[in-house]
């Protein structure tokens, strides 16, 4: 659906309306299209010491031709807009040192250019090298989640975590912050750690990979099965019988198979390790399919509150334990579950679906450890707005208010999600695990 209020402030009488009355006032987000450069301009890196994770960076960069300079080269004095600014602090090793971030971006913050990245790199809090670390490492969440909140024109700010000896894991990762494939990406924390280096194509870093996406007839889960395909996965799209004919027409858009099922059937997890033994075995799993049956809970009756949970979360911890034991997930697998901000800031009239949505996460948290010995991974998306059906039958004014209440003044588009969905599958982000990361424009609700 169509954001009117974002196309009235490019037209002259908005523009001066916006600029007079203080509206807000969104940035078009360029979308990652076939042939993009992972980054396009000039990128500016800063260290708060000279680090293994810095010269992995540095390696980064030129590897995706990048053409980039570093603070020291007297850039802060440059003409030219930055398009990212990448900082290296995992050298910050006590609170006193927290000071190199201010005397990198001070200067050179106000350059970043429209649509701009920032990625500021630390260590691992928990696994910090001393208690003083520790501190000053954590302290940098504050510093990221407000800078996301001051930087215009559609720029995003990220931290990525890094283990100690997992730089080696940092490319995939580098790749989706700095590309305009993380377009709606910001005020976000990841943590990567070690894992096997997987030295895939980046542009087809799914190749002969075969992905299972329920509820992958519409919206987001459409997407989702089209991005993971264009990566060159092998899709089986899963939804129910209703939907068969969209689910028929997405598929065979992208040369897939189609799975007719209710997630919630008793047999669905037999079923799905049938058709994924048929393929030789699932190397991704995107549980998508999901509901919404709201109702303050002084109205809720049981049957609503026990679709909702059924959906989104018992058919995801049965399709994952079955398909996990039965050995139909290869090693080196990983799985995706679909949250929501819901599930973490809650949401008047959505205990049911808050419920099931938190649940995701406590799906993660607790089989992240757990599955890591067969190095499969297990992450999680939580969609903020997002301009789907769904969110088109809201009431307007609601509307309004949920589109906008985010640092990029906007709603996302069903390919947002889908883009981070295809980064945690990717085989070289084999370091990447037990992560939650919000595709919401760093919305002003939840943490
Ligand atoms: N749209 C948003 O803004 C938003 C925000 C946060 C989270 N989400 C989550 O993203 C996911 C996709 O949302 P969407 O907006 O594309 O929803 P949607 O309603 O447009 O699509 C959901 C799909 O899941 C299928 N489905 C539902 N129940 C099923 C079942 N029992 N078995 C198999 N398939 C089933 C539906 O038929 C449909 O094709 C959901 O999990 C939703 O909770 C969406």
């Amino acid at each position: 659906m169509t954001d009117r209020y974002q196309t009235f402030t490019r037209t002259p009488l908005g523009k001066a309306l916006v600029k007079n009355l203080g509206l807000p006032n969104p940035t078009p987000l360029p979308r990652w299209t076939d042939g993009s450069a992972v980054i396009e301009g000039p990128v500016v890196f800063g260290a708060s010491a000279e680090t293994d994770t810095g010269k992995a960076i540095q390696a980064l960069l030129r590897d995706v031709g990048a053409s980039f300079s570093t603070a020291a080269e007297g850039v802060a004095s440059s003409e030219l807009r930055p398009k990212a600014l990448v900082f290296d602090a995992t050298g910050i090793s006590s609170t006193a040192e927290l000071t190199s971030l201010q005397r990198f971006f001070s200067p050179v913050i106000r350059q970043l250019g429209t649509a701009g990245r920032v990625i500021v790199v630390g260590r691992t809090p928990e696994l910090a090298a001393s208690p003083e670390q520790q501190i000053a490492q954590r302290a940098i969440e504050g510093f990221t989640r407000s800078l996301g909140k001051e930087v215009k024109r559609g720029a995003t700010v990220n931290l990525v975590y890094v283990a100690p000896d997992a730089h080696d894991q940092l490319d995939s990762t580098l790749r989706f912050f700095l590309s305009p494939k993380s377009a709606y990406v910001s005020g976000q924390v990841v943590r990567v750690g070690t894992g096997p280096l997987v030295g895939n194509d980046p542009t087809a870093p799914l190749a002969g990979k075969v992905a299972l996406v329920t509820g992958a007839a519409r919206g987001i889960g459409a997407a989702i099965a089209e991005t993971l395909a264009r990566d060159g996965a092998k899709v089986i799209g899963v939804d129910v019988p209703q939907n068969a004919n969209d689910l028929r027409h997405v598929m065979s858009a992208i040369g897939g198979s189609e799975l007719l099922l209710d997630v919630t059937a008793i047999d669905a997890p037999q079923r799905i390790a049938a058709q994924a033994q048929e393929q030789g075995g699932l190397d991704i799993v995107v549980h998508n399919a999901g509901i919404t049956r709201d109702k303050r809970l002084a109205n809720m009756r049981t049957d609503v509150w026990d679709a909702v949970l059924d959906v989104n979360l018992r058919a995801p911890e049965r399709i994952t334990e079955h398909l996990v034991s039965s050995g139909a997930l290869n090693d080196g697998g990983s799985i995706i579950g679909v949250s929501s901000i819901a599930g973490i800031a809650g949401n008047n009239g959505q205990t049911n679906y808050a419920t099931s949505k938190a649940g995701v996460i406590g799906l993660v948290q607790t089989l992240a450890p757990r599955l890591g010995e067969r190095q499969i991974r297990i992450n999680a998306v939580a969609p903020g707005f997002i301009e789907t059906e769904m969110t088109a039958r809201i009431p307007f004014a609601i509307r309004e208010v949920g589109r906008r209440l985010n640092s990029l003044q906007q709603g996302g588009l069903p390919i947002d999600v889908a883009e981070t969905i295809a980064w945690f599958a990717d085989p070289a982000s084999a370091g990447v695990t037990g992560n939650v990361v919000r595709v919401c424009g760093q919305s002003l609700l939840g943490a």
